[in-house]
């Protein structure tokens, strides 16, 4: 119950305030409105987790106060308490009618009626039984699924892949919500890839305290760059600011974002770290990016090996050999022989034209739509689409 927020609506000062004091002290975040129109608008800037109020407004009717917070989706499903000064049944009837969720008299004994009220509102294992609450746990509670990019050696593609795969997916499914995250510490690439320089990245959100990252604070914040259509969380600019950076905060933000997102897609780079092994434990995809020349080969077997140990199922193992080397190197057979996992795909060799679209910020399907590069991804983007949801049984 610590820090949840509630909002008092109240035109008489000395029981707003009597009541704001008392739940600051049981460390609540306490919102206050002396209106009933002021009350509308703190409700809907900054959705409370519930509403206290007393129906005897002076500006507006009780009945139309909470009807206009039913029918507005972002308070339709928060719990709203009257307190009123008014014993009426009448009075009671109506509000109840029009959606109130309790309606408790000012009285000696209210204070510790709505404290019980509070209790059972805030638990997790008695959530109170508000139809609407209900409707928004099962439809914005998601339970994303968890995508990550990796390579046992830099400069394999790993970025350039896990952005244009991103764009793919969500060009695939424009109705669902696409984020990226760049992880790779100490500087990330993503933003430049797709041309989000920002104010927003993975130093500045996990410097907020967690509080303020809730997944509003993502839907809402985060950029959108042109022509890609996902969400991005930028990377950390530099190493300066990497190492600024709490560990913890990342796995708890990635959580955050698999409870908003459709897609959260993680570039890891090469960092095995104790920050990113337990989000490739978690995740229903790894990508694993292999480029063809012999030594990326060896460590990426090494990296396997590892993974093996870890208890990571290779079915989750999503292989792409990528020639981002050149045309010569091992062939795909070869790779598979060597590592002792199936390539799911090969990604051509695209000369320097690959270079030219990163640097001109494009997705590779905008900027050559009719090479057999963006054909793949399109094919590859599916694909992995449908062996996450089938691996969670979807
Ligand atoms: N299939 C390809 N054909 C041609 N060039 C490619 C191909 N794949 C990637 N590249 C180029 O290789 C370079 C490295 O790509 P990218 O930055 O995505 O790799 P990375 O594995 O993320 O590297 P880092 O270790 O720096 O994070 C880029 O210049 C990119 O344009
Ligand atoms: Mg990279």
């Amino acid at each position: 119950m610590v820090g949840k927020c509630i909002l008092i609506v109240d035109n008489n000062p000395a029981s707003r305030v009597f009541l704001a004091n008392h739940f600051r002290r049981k460390q609540f975040k306490v919102l206050e409105a002396p209106t009933g129109k002021d009350g509308l608008i703190v409700a809907w800037r900054d959705t409370p987790d519930l509403v206290l109020f007393d129906p005897t407004l002076d500006d507006i009717a009780d009945q139309e106060f909470i009807y206009k917070l039913r029918n507005d989706p972002r308070t339709s499903g928060t719990p709203l308490i009257a307190l009123s000064t008014d014993p009426a049944p009448a009075r009671r009837e109506t509000c109840l009618n029009a959606g109130v969720n309790e309606y408790l008299v000012k009285s000696s004994g209210a204070l510790s009626a709505l404290e019980e009220i509070l209790n059972q509102t805030f638990s997790t294992e008695h959530p109170m039984d508000t139809p609407g609450k209900a409707e928004e746990t099962k439809e914005d509670v998601k339970n994303g699924l968890l995508i990550v990019f990796l390579s046992a050696k830099g400069g394999t593609g790993t970025s350039s892949l896990c952005a244009n795969l991103a764009m793919n997916i969500q060009q695939a499914e424009p109705e669902a919500h696409v984020v990226v995250a760049d992880l790779v510490l100490p500087i990330g690439s993503i933003g430049q890839i797709v041309g989000e320089e920002g104010k927003i990245n993975l130093v500045t959100v996990s410097d907020l305290p967690p509080g303020q990252t809730k997944i509003d604070y993502f839907h809402k914040h985060l950029p959108k760059p042109e022509r890609w259509r996902f969400q991005l969380l930028a990377g950390s600019p530099d190493p300066q600011q990497a190492n600024s950076i709490k560990g913890e905060r990342i796995g708890q933000i990635v959580d955050i974002l698999c409870s908003g997102y459709d897609f959260v897609i993680l570039d890891i780079g090469r960092s095995l770290s104790r920050i990113s092994l337990p989000l490739i434990q978690k995740a229903d995809l790894i990508l694993l990016v292999v480029s063809t020349d012999q030594s990326t080969v060896q460590l990426t077997k090494t990296i396997w090996e590892y993974f093996q140990t870890q208890g990571i199922d290779s079915q989750k193992i999503y292989a792409i050999l990528n020639r981002a080397v050149g045309l010569e190197g091992v062939t795909k057979t070869e790779a598979e022989e060597i590592i002792g996992l199936p390539i799911k795909t090969t990604m051509p060799y695209m000369a320097s034209n690959f270079a030219l679209a990163n640097n001109l910020s494009q997705p590779i399907t905008i900027k050559y739509p009719t090479d057999t590069a963006s054909i793949i991804f399109k094919e590859t983007a599916t694909d992995m689409v449908k062996l996450a949801r089938r691996l969670r049984g979807w």
